[in-house]
């Protein structure tokens, strides 16, 4: 994320909007690189980017957008490619969550300017940490491997041989963001993998949405018709139910339930820095104060999946600890 915003070479203090409602990598990126975070607020139903919202916020300062495939659904790319392209704004795709999804029948990967995907061991596929960035714009391209190596404009691998000369120039600034080769076979292998895990994914998600369809206190994930996602997490907007409480009560069944996430504004580190102020998020409010992750991996079996689906059920129907 870091190498995908300094490739764009904006004048310190630009404005980037992004979502709040995203891990901190996606914002410090924007930090990291002098320039302002400004953000947007979401749609309930999608937790992504509401792109009303992104156009309210654009000013002449305005010259990036980073968008993020919540949960592992593509966001309304098509809306804010017509954003950026009003403004003339570069558009950096966080694809974290969703390496294999698709946006109307095109993987996604092939939208944005860059997109990013993490390779941190929570995530679909992982090389024990690193990520990758990909783009088809060759100048962007060239820029990102001098990042990632100190900045330096020849690999080791370039100036290897007979042919090859000593010499190297630092263009940039970078730092050593590279990753190992044992990280890479292992990235290889764990690539070829890739369909079967986001196979089992889907079937836990589609388990989870069935078993919940039903359930009035449990408010399901809704799917653009347009998009296949490549299910991260899920997440569930409680109706009627304490979220804390019920956390508790499954983190004490040993349910590893979790929140996805805290929004970015909330930080001390941001607050110190910015003065944004909750009200101009009412979604993200909303949505954070309701919103538990339950458990998704797939190693999970048919059996653990309903042993939380039977507990959800339990809580959300007969405990009433829980209720508000
Ligand atoms: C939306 C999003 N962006 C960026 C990152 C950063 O990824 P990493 O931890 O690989 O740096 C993550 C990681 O969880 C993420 O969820």
């Amino acid at each position: 994320m870091d190498i995908a915003v300094q490739t764009l070479n904006l004048p310190a203090g630009s404005e980037v909007i992004t979502t709040p409602f995203t891990f901190v990598g996606t914002s410090n990126a924007i930090l990291y690189n002098n320039l302002k975070p400004v953000f947007a607020d979401i749609g309930k139903e999608t937790r992504n980017i509401n792109p009303e919202e992104v156009r309210k916020r654009i000013t002449e300062n305005t010259k990036a957008l980073i968008y993020v495939d919540y949960a592992g659904q593509p966001c309304d790319i098509k809306e804010l490619k017509e954003i950026a392209d009003d403004h003339d704004l570069f558009l950096i795709e966080d694809a974290c969550h969703a390496i294999g999804a698709e946006y109307f029948g095109k993987k996604i990967g092939t939208f944005a300017d860059m997109t990013v995907f993490s390779f941190h061991p929570v995530k679909h596929i992982t090389t024990g940490e690193g990520g990758a960035v990909v783009t088809n714009n060759k100048e962007f391209y060239e820029r990102l491997n001098m990042l990632r190596n100190h900045g330096i404009d020849k690999s080791a691998l370039d100036r290897f041989g007979p042919e090859a000369g000593w010499a190297y120039d630092l263009k940039v600034l970078g730092r050593n963001y590279r990753i190992t080769d044992f990280q890479a076979a292992l990235g290889i292998s764990q690539l070829k993998k890739l369909d079967g895990f986001l196979r089992r994914r889907a079937e836990i998600v589609k388990m989870y949405n069935e078993a919940f369809e039903a359930v009035s206190e449990i408010e399901t994930p809704v799917v653009l018709s347009y998009v296949k996602p490549a299910w991260h997490i899920y997440t569930v907007l409680l109706n009627r139910l304490n979220r804390d409480k019920f956390f508790g009560k499954m983190r004490e069944k040993g349910i590893g339930v979790n929140v996805h996430y805290i929004p970015i504004y909330m930080f001390s580190y941001y607050q110190e820095q910015f003065n944004n102020k909750p009200e101009d998020f009412p979604v993200t409010e909303d949505v954070f104060s309701n919103i538990v992750t339950l458990p998704l991996y797939s190693k999970m079996t048919d059996d653990d999946v309903l042993t939380v689906i039977e507990l959800v059920k339990d809580f959300g129907t007969v405990s009433d600890m829980c209720f508000l």
